[in-house]
């Protein structure tokens, strides 16, 4: 499975790189507005610093559009798509937005559909020719709905069908997400990376460590 950092910023992305956890990245509107960037140049520039951190040729990123029809989301993604290659476009799950798909299609331009939230959707996305989809576990548990069960339902239905669109789970917020995005057997996790260290912790490795260290020291200190 990989791990996909969800945000915009760079000294995460370049924590996360240091370790060798990092497949690629995505990010979105608010993301990229939590930054230090105050206009569309700086923008670009951002984006573009962040591709030229991903050496690895798997590695890819998904910038979002923010057009809202179907030209504005064309000419943009076109826009992104030049900028470098690393840039998969992500459009949001819409009527605007699955005619854009189609069209990022038959130009070979990488597209990840995103703001998935029913098997519907997602099986639209997929017939449309998305990449990747983005469905968003979190805030499906945030109104009580099973935002795992939804995963669960799209990889089944993937499988029936041997669609090439690629799950990437996102609103990802405790490590129990991750490990059951890996039971399911999605492609990758988008993942705040503290969330990716909660996988690290359990109680009973830092007891086991600290009574290695003493029992050395008392002995041989
Ligand atoms: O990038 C989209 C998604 O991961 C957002 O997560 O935590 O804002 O629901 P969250």
């Amino acid at each position: 499975m990989k791990f996909f950092l969800d945000t915009a910023n760079l000294k995460e992305i370049k924590e996360a790189i240091e370790i060798g956890l990092l497949d690629g990245i995505t990010t979105n509107p608010s993301l990229i507005a939590k930054e230090s960037i105050f206009n569309r140049e700086q923008i670009e520039n951002h984006y573009i610093s962040i591709c030229k951190l991903l050496k690895e040729k798997e590695q890819n990123i998904s910038i979002e559009v923010i057009g809202k029809t179907f030209n504005d989301i064309i000419k943009e993604g076109q826009k992104l798509s030049l900028l470098h290659p690393k840039i998969i476009v992500k459009i949001p799950m819409n009527k605007e937005g699955i005619k854009a798909l189609n069209f990022f299609y038959s130009q070979k331009i990488k597209t990840n559909c995103t703001l998935i939230f029913s098997v519907g959707q997602a099986l639209l996305a997929a017939k449309l020719g998305a990449n990747y989809i983005s469905p968003f576990i979190g805030r499906l548990d945030d109104i009580s709905y099973n935002g795992i069960e939804l995963v669960k339902e799209i990889k089944n239905i993937y499988e029936k069908y041997n669609f090439n669109t690629k799950i990437l789970a996102a609103s990802i917020r405790n490590p129990i997400h991750i490990i059951e995005c890996a039971k399911i057997g999605v492609h990758a996790i988008t993942s705040p990376l503290k969330v990716i260290y909660s996988l690290l912790d359990h109680p009973l490795t830092k007891i086991g460590l600290k009574k290695f260290l003493n029992d050395f020291n008392q002995k041989f200190l």
